[in-house]
């Protein structure tokens, strides 16, 4: 990025833009207190990390690796235990290994953790029983209660998000460099609850011809031991930057770098741009476009070819590969009439993106008072964007799902089918619905098969392979 564009920008620059899903804080004087503390607290990610992950990216954007992101819609503190964590992190490195087998591609890994509080809303007030509160924006903004006291947007609460998110960050960091990720290890990142699945046992065939293959390169002297891409693995934090006041305070200059433009938000390794807060001229975009992370932005069905290519430029004006991943987001059924075009102008005007998709938020309906999407719909739409891909001639580099390691009932559907009147049984989500472990493995294998097909009509180049 030329310092040249960047010279009307700052991490505050947002402030003197329009700006929507915006809380209201009673005390503007406390919420400014906490913004000063939060700027003296130690970055949570290294701008170094973040440069990584635009590497990675980079290579998806080329067609050479795939980009798993995934999470809780919405992190809460209540939620904030180590089994949640360990589990997630568990299915979420057995989708990783399914992919990966399938694809035989790399897989990068971001989580939606570590920073996922912040929550648009389709509406800024709440009814309940003919009460009306303001909504709940997500816990580092206000409480989920439906109390009067509860809704007030509460400014100590970014100081907790932040602290919650270090201790995370801490515990994926250890689980990813610490062993546990060892693929050594891989048959035991089996959840009890997914062993007796159909998916327990695809996951198991997977497994072993992975040990196999461990054992085989063991025999031939090449080990996790030495091998640090054995034993460890790489794993990325992302969440969207709609709270941009914490943004802001979190934000630095990579102080090993000489460029005076080299600001990054330490807030976690990628930032997205909501489908609700994408207008070009407003204070999301504004805040985006100067700093130097991998940034993702939610495509819906209200987004048109011109506006997005004016968001490509404002975002990646020097069309760097990796900085800008496009999450489409339609609904099963839209895939058709909102994708194509999106790609054709992508394509006519020779953008580097990734193109991920988000089966999640064009699928929810609302079932027995409980917002839920039916798992069918979710895949279908999945399916629908890589046929879209395969019949353009484009690369569909990654999925983007909201889901957890806990064997939720949110989700309708899948193998082992939770049907609309086992909503009510494990329904914990603080916003929406996600994808229990079995279905998410289920969704793997799905993507695992398409990007095997994908992969067996489009030969690898040699240069790929090695
Ligand atoms: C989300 O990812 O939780 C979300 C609100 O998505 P979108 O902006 O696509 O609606
Ligand atoms: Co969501």
């Amino acid at each position: 990025m030329s310092s040249a564009s960047l010279a009307d920008w700052s991490p505050s620059s947002w402030r003197s833009k329009p700006i929507k899903q915006v809380p209201s804080y009673p005390d503007a004087a406390a919420l400014a207190g906490v913004e000063e503390r939060l700027a003296s607290y130690p970055p949570l990610v290294f701008a170094g990390e973040a440069r990584s992950l635009r590497d990675h990216l980079a290579r998806v954007a080329k067609g050479e690796a795939f980009l798993l992101q995934g999470g809780d819609c919405a992190e809460s503190f209540a939620e904030h235990g180590p089994d949640n964590i360990r589990d997630f992190f568990r299915v979420f490195l057995q989708m990783a290994v399914v992919l990966t087998y399938g694809s035989a591609r790399p897989v990068v890994k971001v989580g939606r953790l570590a920073g996922q509080f912040a929550k648009p809303r389709s509406s800024d007030i709440e009814a309940r029983d003919g009460q009306e509160l303001p909504s709940y924006r997500g816990d580092i903004i206000n409480g989920i209660d439906f109390t009067s006291d509860a809704r007030i947007p509460n400014p100590q609460r970014q100081d907790m998000a932040y602290r919650q998110s270090a201790a995370t960050l801490n515990l994926v960091r250890a689980f990813a460099n610490g062993g546990y990720a060892n693929l050594e290890n891989v048959q035991q990142w089996m959840l009890g609850f997914v062993a007796d699945s159909p998916q327990g046992e695809r996951y198991r065939e997977v497994a072993d011809r992975i040990s196999e293959t461990i054992e085989f390169m063991r025999a031939i002297g090449l080990t996790p031991e030495q091998y640090a891409r054995l034993r460890e693995t790489e794993f990325y934090t992302s969440h969207e930057a709609l709270l941009l006041g914490y943004e802001e305070a979190l934000t630095r200059k990579d102080s090993t770098s000489v460029d005076p433009d080299a600001w990054y938000t330490t807030s976690g390794h990628m930032i997205w741009i909501g489908d609700r807060t994408r207008q070009l001229d407003h204070a999301h975009v504004e805040f985006a476009r100067g700093v130097r992370n991998p940034i993702g932005m939610k495509c819906g069905p209200s987004l048109e070819p011109d506006d997005m290519l004016r968001l490509i430029d404002r975002l990646n004006p020097l069309n760097d590969p990796g900085r800008l991943t496009l999450i489409a987001r339609f609904g099963h059924d839209k895939v058709e009439e909102h994708l194509p075009k999106l790609i054709r102008a992508v394509e006519r005007e020779g953008k580097s993106v990734v193109w991920s998709c988000d089966p999640m938020h064009g699928n929810t309906i609302t079932l027995n008072s409980y917002k839920t999407r039916p798992f069918d719909r979710i895949l279908s739409e999945v399916e629908a964007f890589f046929s879209v891909h395969e019949a353009e001639g484009t690369y569909p580099g990654g999925i983007h799902v909201e889901m957890t390691g806990k064997n939720v009932t949110e989700c309708t559907g899948g193998a082992r089918a939770v049907r609309p009147e086992d909503l009510h049984d494990r329904y914990h989500t603080h916003c929406d619905p996600r994808l229990n472990a079995d279905q998410a493995l289920e969704l793997a294998f799905l993507v695992s098969e398409r990007l095997k097909k994908g992969r067996s009509e489009q030969p690898m180049e040699l240069s790929q392979a090695v």
